[in-house]
């Protein structure tokens, strides 16, 4: 059960709300309105999590908007794009991703433009806090009879086509798709990939954000071939030059069935399937990807079948599962704590390991504090008991939230905001962890 609390002070609910309703389309939130003008996946997610404080109906409508966006073959596109918006303000834009007819033996909308990536899957357990917000004003609408068969085509493809490396964990076939594009995790098998040619496109992110702060031109030059051999692919599921098993997908895929066997309760199906693949998934979660001599989940590269030696934020994702055994717990909250991501010392968590050779506070996910990592941290915390540290890195959300302007990520040594500001998942978690107790976590 969730329970909320009026208690947001009103300078964090009036300036959370003030970002929320500035990226406000109509029918969905822009993460920013300069940097990324269209819909994303995860994004919406997060963003209707904070949008149920101001309105449980635009909550509602953010997570339909995207999964009216799903293919035919149960994806949920990472981004949909906004019509109105000129290519130019967004690289790659829709011309470049061609979905309506590269994607459409795969199902792909025809009236809908939007990319061929996927996201990490928060969207089950966005819509049941949606819903539990208020339960008769989802009822009376129908908010979870609607949505519930499109999740569960959406899992479907995730631990079916996705289940690249056979042991039942979902895959991800470009590093925009757990959503941490320019991690070292990615660079040994990102290496493996030729960039495109420099000039054979235009990047349009540089225009509104300071190159230090964003990925590199040979990183994206490897982000192109990949999204662009898989468009001339038609978008199927075979032959993938880039593969990996990501703990924080994962996690999240867990933490959604969990969430899922709740909807299916709620609307009258059977929760039992749900629950017995959350359980299948922990399993080969622990079985796959946990390294108990460093207190970590790897992420595994399903090319070369190997675990990936880079410690990263979403090798902590993982608290979020519950059930866990109690060593891996005390484990997990050991290597947050220590001296690889110094959660007590630091207000927020780093994206990257502190003593990781490639380190950078301020390039977007090799090192900078994240907002929404903080937040599912946070709630696998709380979830295991462990209320102090839960208690300072919600505080530490709140405030860096606001002192930063909303910024999209942190400089995690002094707060400093990098990136966008006006982020749009920053005020909304800002905003969910300002006016929520979680008394437990997916029921
Ligand atoms: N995060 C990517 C970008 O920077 C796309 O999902 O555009």
């Amino acid at each position: 059960m969730t329970v909320l609390l009026d208690t947001a002070p009103p300078s964090v609910y009036a300036s959370a709300a003030a970002v929320l309703v500035r990226n406000w389309t109509g029918s969905s939130t822009v993460p920013s309105r300069t940097l990324y003008p269209h819909q994303w996946s995860w994004d919406s997610a997060f963003i209707a999590i904070g949008l149920r404080h101001l309105s449980v109906r635009r909550a509602q409508r953010e997570l339909e908007s995207l999964l009216g966006a799903q293919w035919g073959d149960g994806r949920v596109p990472h981004i949909v794009f906004n019509p109105s918006v000129p290519h130019t303000a967004y690289f790659p834009s829709p011309d470049f991703w061609r979905s309506s007819a590269a994607g459409a033996a795969s199902g792909a909308p025809a009236g809908t433009e939007t990319s061929g990536l996927v996201q990490p899957p928060v969207h089950a357990l966005a819509a049941w806090l949606v819903h539990r917000a208020d339960p008769a004003a989802s009822e009376r609408r129908g908010f979870l009879q609607r949505v519930y068969p499109r999740l569960v085509a959406w899992h479907s493809y995730l631990t079916g086509r996705r289940d690249l490396g056979g042991a039942g964990l979902t895959a991800n076939v470009h590093p925009w798709e757990p959503g941490m594009d320019n991690s070292p995790v990615w660079d040994g098998p990102l290496s493996r990939i030729e960039p495109v040619p420099a000039g054979s496109y235009r990047r349009a992110d540089l225009d509104h954000g300071d190159p230090a702060d964003r990925p590199t031109d040979l990183d994206y030059g490897r982000y192109v071939r990949l999204a662009a051999d898989y468009r001339d692919r038609g978008y199927a599921d075979d032959a993938h030059a880039f593969a990996v098993e990501d703990p924080g997908a994962n996690a999240l895929l867990i933490a959604s069935e969990h969430a899922l066997a709740g909807i299916a309760a709620e609307v009258g199906a059977d929760p039992a399937p749900h629950r017995e693949r959350a359980a299948r998934l922990t399993g080969a979660l622990l079985e796959r990807l946990w390294d108990a001599r460093d207190g970590i989940f790897r992420c595994r590269d399903v090319i070369s079948g190997e675990p990936i030696d880079e410690r990263g934020v979403a090798g902590l994702m993982p608290l979020l599962v519950p059930g866990l055994p109690a060593e891996v717990v005390g484990a997990l909250h050991a290597t947050l704590t220590g001296p690889h991501f110094r959660l007590g010392e630091l207000p927020l968590v780093p994206s990257y390991d502190l003593k990781g050779p490639a380190f950078d506070p301020s390039r977007y996910w090799r090192g900078p504090a994240w907002f929404n990592t903080a937040w599912v941290i946070e709630r696998g915390l709380r979830q295991y008991g462990l209320l102090g540290d839960a208690d300072a890195l919600r505080s530490a959300v709140v405030s860096g939230a606001v002192e930063s302007r909303f910024a999209e990520y942190v400089d995690p040594f002094t707060g400093e905001g990098h990136g966008t500001r006006g982020f749009a998942w920053t005020a909304a978690l800002a905003l969910d962890l300002a006016m929520t107790t979680v008394t437990a976590v997916t029921t």
